[in-house]
């Protein structure tokens, strides 16, 4: 067996002694890390991402795994991403931690990789920079947290979005409000509906980057654990096959994930990362392809946001596989996976134990999956709308805009009694793309004007250039494309313009002529932040737009795993 680490390790002169007298300083024997498959733990540990706070405990287990099948385990931190506290917008920081993952795993001795991955970004961006390097490589997803109870009813993160409505609208005491936090997040873990971090779980299953069952065992779970266990023990073996990424990261597995995510009812976020994921391993994989592979596909899981259900009770109602096993006749089952076998191979004896949280395909939860893609002259390279957690009364609307030109406008006016705002207008946010806020934030489902929610309404349209949180819901067309700060139709949109949805034929439509689009446009002045120095500056210059994937247009590809100076 070729080792890359023996480039380090088995060197001979001033290099070898160098490589192996520092690695002898941590009490480790040559025997050790000479000659055995050294596999890179790449941990997104932070106390300031709570999703991931339980990560050493559970790259432990991955340790155990790696010893017991003959390899060398190498813990090693790279910037983690926690979706709660960092600001303004973890999304800010997806490509910068991806670049500290690809660097780090190419210039240290590592013939593997194990990714630990759990709140939203720290999948994406784990998976981005291995692919640029394209080592042997698995995923361990942390796992979501146990369902949430608070009075009797089962809570989660789609219910905090309710909670601050009701809040708002004086429904609920502040007192009420505190409660419920506690009683949400109650055990490690990400969040435990399908937002983010469970679609990016899920999508990693469905790529065949993790042993089955990865994405629903629940943090808290001791089975969590033993799959850790097992993913160091596989890792070890995946060196010895030299089973790299690209082996496993075909256009047919691409497919696989968005197939199974259209059936699960998965963030609107996991168009971004999927893309930006193909552009690093150079499988083409356009918006449309969505909309094309998703198209039959209906909903099967119930699960919030979409539905009623959790993680926890998808993991005990079969998981992915079962929900892979029940769209075998629309899967690639000959795509392989990190285990060697393929799709359907792996998931042929898969069960399902509760037709009620996965229902099956001719009895589907809802006829309504998936992302929809829109294109028209408000959207020319597209945007997303996820049917599922919308209202089916407005799929088809037209109205009135009222626009904020960025996110500060509407905080500030909002809730004014005087905002000439009713239940048929469209709410407009300009600016929140990836180069205009710069980063994308997750804004894009906001919340309805006092004066409205008091009236009783519960949904409207929304649409921006910025993104929603996986956990979040309505009427809420996002990642609109390009960006009003790129120069994008959103930029000219005033107050009264009527704008028509049609989610059913897939369009979205400014309603003025394109001599009025390209006269508004001449007059256009930027007014979003422009960054002058630093990760900012680097980031507003080189990101792409969303239905790029938001990469930067540097980072596109890979550079392998060779180290180019190869010597002291
Ligand atoms: Fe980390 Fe939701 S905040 S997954």
């Amino acid at each position: 067996m070729k080792l890359r680490s023996n480039n380090w390790f088995g060197r001979t002169g001033k290099d070898g002694f160098i490589y192996r007298a520092w690695m002898k300083n941590q009490g480790i024997p040559a025997h050790e890390f000479h000659g055995k498959p050294v596999i890179g733990i790449c941990n997104t540990w932070s106390e300031l991402t709570p999703c991931n706070a339980h990560f050493r405990e559970l790259a432990e287990s991955v340790k155990h795994g790696i010893y017991e099948a003959g390899g060398f385990p190498v813990e090693f931190p790279v910037m983690s991403l926690g979706e709660t506290l960092i600001k303004p917008t973890a999304m800010l920081y997806r490509n910068l931690v991806s670049m500290d993952v690809e660097e780090s795993i190419r210039a240290n001795p590592m013939d593997g990789v194990v990714l630990l991955c759990g709140c939203d970004k720290t999948t994406p961006a784990l998976l981005m920079g291995a692919c640029s390097v394209d080592l042997p490589s698995i995923v361990v997803s942390g796992g979501a947290m146990l369902t949430g109870k608070f009075r009797g009813k089962d809570i989660g993160t789609s219910d905090l979005w309710r909670f601050a409505e009701d809040q708002r609208n004086g429904k609920i005491s502040q007192q009420d409000f505190e409660d419920a936090e506690a009683c949400m997040a109650r055990s490690r873990g990400h969040c435990a509906v399908m937002g983010t971090a469970s679609t990016m779980a899920s999508m990693t299953e469905a790529l065949g980057l993790s042993l089955a069952e990865n994405a629903a065992i629940p943090a808290a779970d001791s089975r969590r654990k033993v799959l850790a266990h097992l993913s160091g023990m596989r890792i070890v073996e995946m060196v010895k096959e030299d089973l790299k990424l690209s082996a496993i990261l075909t256009r047919s597995a691409f497919e696989n994930a968005i197939i199974t995510n259209a059936a699960i009812g998965g963030s609107t976020n996991f168009i971004i990362h999927l893309l930006a994921i193909a552009g690093r391993i150079g499988v083409p994989l356009t918006m449309d392809d969505f909309d094309t592979h998703a198209k039959k596909i209906p909903l099967i899981a119930n699960l919030q946001p979409s539905g009623k259900y959790f993680m926890e009770d998808l993991y005990y109602a079969g998981g992915i596989p079962a929900v892979m096993k029940e769209l075998t006749s629309f899967l690639h089952g000959g795509a392989i996976t990190v285990s060697g076998k393929s799709i359907s191979e792996q998931y042929e004896n898969s069960v399902c134990y509760n037709r009620d949280v996965i229902s099956t395909v001719s009895h589907p939860f809802n006829p309504v999956a998936g992302i929809s893609v829109l294109k028209g002259n408000l959207c020319t390279d597209g945007a997303v709308i996820k049917p599922s957690a919308a209202s089916a009364n407005l799929l088809q609307h037209a109205g009135r805009a009222v626009v904020f030109e960025n996110i500060e406008d509407y905080k500030a006016r909002i809730d004014d009694p005087e905002l000439d705002v009713d239940e048929n207008c469209i709410l407009v946010l300009k600016n929140v793309g990836p180069k205009g806020y710069p980063g994308m934030p997750e804004v894009g489902n906001l919340s309805l004007p006092k004066k409205l929610l008091k009236k009783g309404v519960t949904d409207m349209v929304r649409i921006s250039d910025g993104r929603m949180s996986g956990t979040g819901f309505g009427t809420v067309i996002l990642h609109v494309s390009p960006e009003a700060f790129a120069g994008g139709a959103l930029a000219i949109v005033q107050d009264g313009d009527l704008i028509r949805l049609d989610v059913l034929n897939k369009t979205l439509q400014l309603e003025l002529s394109d001599q009025e689009i390209g006269e508004r446009k001449k007059k256009l002045k930027y007014t979003a932040h422009a960054s002058v120095r630093g990760y900012t500056w680097l980031y507003q210059q080189h990101v792409e737009q969303a239905n790029l994937g938001a990469d930067f247009d540097f980072l596109k590809g890979g550079s392998g795993s060779a180290v180019v100076k190869d010597s002291h």
